[in-house]
């Protein structure tokens, strides 16, 4: 093992306890020490599920990217577990940027992106990005002799080869594929494919799709899988262009459509935005034995990155959640191993809601709640969540517009310049449902099924637990609210 991940790992060791587990999400999971992004990896190995993720344990600021490592046997409760990988090898000594990982033959396969940073004799830099391999145990790794396995030389004509990263490798009809992100000569986002007979010789397959300066410019972080009777692209475009459905910068869509395995070309036919909220970025997806896909994201943003400057940890991620396919779009479903630790269910029927509403027990900071709210048709229904006299976030349905924002500028964060973030909601109902999961910092909002779902951070002090409705007209609203825990 290399002196670098030798100090990772005593850096963790001596780390443990520092962070008090109250100051911790509930339900979320978040980084051991230090700094964390994008999930990597997240996929089973020996019927475990296991995540790895972007990760510098010294400090809360990206640097120097190490992966992180855990393991989890139901999506919610994680045991950390040794940083995995450091960037100790001139292939990768600028950064072991994002990847995935797939089992094979009771090995542990990781694919990430290998930042290669050198310098000519007259002083320029130049940055290379290629993709390498590292095989272990669940625990221990070795990175390939032959790395970088996939380099950037095999990208087509005009293609960057500074812009060509995150790996997602998977298995099919006895081949291995992975997908990266890449630009292409027009200098916005591509994504490209390539295929290997035994994880070390890797050939050009195709660009499976192009941004062609529409959809952002770099596109990072793909995923590629069927789902129902489509395939879809999961992408993580940058510096896109408000335009209604996406906001201005960071982005993640679905893009789906049909691909043909023998040509290897993917035609697409949608798009969508997979998450509105404030703070959601880089999701990857694994599939389940059982065969669910699940997707976990980084719950956080480059573009505004907020969080506590006292605290020793920065970085979470979503709660995992179970896509479906539904009339050709994608729908999100909380992992269904979370109601496991629903406790104490609160319900009520048909309470009518006009000024402000607090209903006993239905508050809190760790829970899981449902609502459905009928006879809408005008004026707006609102849903103050931690609040605590002038501190709260605001979820606000505007029935005419059929807009649903969400808005944090109450919350208690001051350096927090960019608070609410709003997204269209199906029409012709006069119905709206919701369930919304709320962690001690985050709000998940799904709504529509789960075709429309919304996630922001919320840093509000612990103390803040009530929930407050109110409408300007009287509407009628079921309410079914569990606490969420995990500890014993
Ligand atoms: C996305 C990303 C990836 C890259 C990683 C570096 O958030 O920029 O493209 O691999 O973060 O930490």
């Amino acid at each position: 093992m290399s002196e670098m991940l030798k100090k990772a790992r005593e850096y963790e060791r001596r780390s443990e306890g520092r962070i008090p587990q109250e100051e911790r999400p509930v339900f979320h999971f978040s980084v051991p020490v230090g700094w964390m992004n994008d999930p990597n990896g997240f996929s089973d190995f020996l019927g475990e599920h296991h995540l790895f993720f972007q990760y510098y344990p010294y400090q809360t600021a990206w640097n120097s990217m190490h992966w992180g490592h855990a393991s989890s046997e139901d999506f919610v409760k994680w045991n950390y577990l040794p940083a995995a990988l450091a960037p100790d090898e001139a292939y990768d000594g600028a950064g072991v940027f994002s990847g995935s990982a797939m089992e094979e033959e009771g090995r542990q396969i990781l694919i990430y992106t290998g930042v290669e940073e050198t310098v000519s004799e007259r002083g320029d830099k130049q940055i290379r990005q290629n993709q390498c391999i590292a095989v272990g145990d669940g625990r221990d790794y070795v990175k390939s002799a032959v790395n970088p396995v996939i380099s950037s030389r095999l990208l087509p004509e005009g293609s960057s080869k500074e812009d060509f990263r995150d790996p997602k490798i998977w298995k099919e009809d006895g081949k291995y594929y992975v997908v990266a992100g890449n630009r292409s000569q027009d200098g916005s986002g591509q994504i490209v494919l390539f295929y290997s007979d035994d994880l070390e010789n890797w050939k050009f397959g195709s660009v499976l799709d192009r941004s062609e300066n529409r959809l952002g410019r770099m596109w990072e972080c793909p995923d590629f899988f069927l789902l129902g009777d489509k395939r879809v692209l999961l992408i993580s475009p940058q510096e896109m262009r408000a335009d209604g459905m996406f906001h201005n910068g960071n982005n993640t869509a679905f893009l789906t459509g049909d691909y043909d395995k023998d040509t290897m070309r993917f035609v697409r036919q949608g798009v969508q935005c997979v998450d509105y909220g404030l703070d959601f970025y880089a999701p990857q997806t694994m599939q389940t034995q059982d065969g669910r896909r699940i997707m976990i994201a980084w719950m956080q943003s480059w573009d505004n990155p907020v969080y506590p400057q006292e605290h020793l940890w920065s970085g979470m991620m979503t709660v995992p959640r179970e896509l479906t396919l539904k009339d050709g779009c994608v729908l999100q479903t909380p992992v269904r191993e979370l109601e496991k630790y629903r406790r104490h269910e609160v319900s009520y029927q048909n309470v009518t809601v006009g000024k402000e509403t607090a209903l006993e027990q239905v508050r809190g900071r760790s829970i899981d709640l449902e609502l459905t709210v009928r006879g809408i048709e005008r004026g707006k229904f609102r849903i103050r969540l931690a609040s605590d006299g002038a501190l709260y976030s605001e979820i606000i349905y505007d029935a005419e517009e059929r807009v649903l924002t969400f808005d944090r500028t109450h919350s208690g964060l001051t350096r927090d310049v960019l608070c609410s973030r709003s997204m269209k909601l199906e029409g012709g109902k006069e119905e709206l449902r919701l369930r919304i999961l709320l962690d001690r910092y985050s709000v998940e909002i799904f709504a529509d099924g789960g075709k429309n779902v919304m996630t922001s951070l919320i840093y509000t002090p612990q103390t803040a637990q009530n929930i407050i409705f109110s409408c300007g007209e009287t509407v009628d609203m079921d309410v079914r609210k569990f606490d969420i825990e995990t500890e014993e």
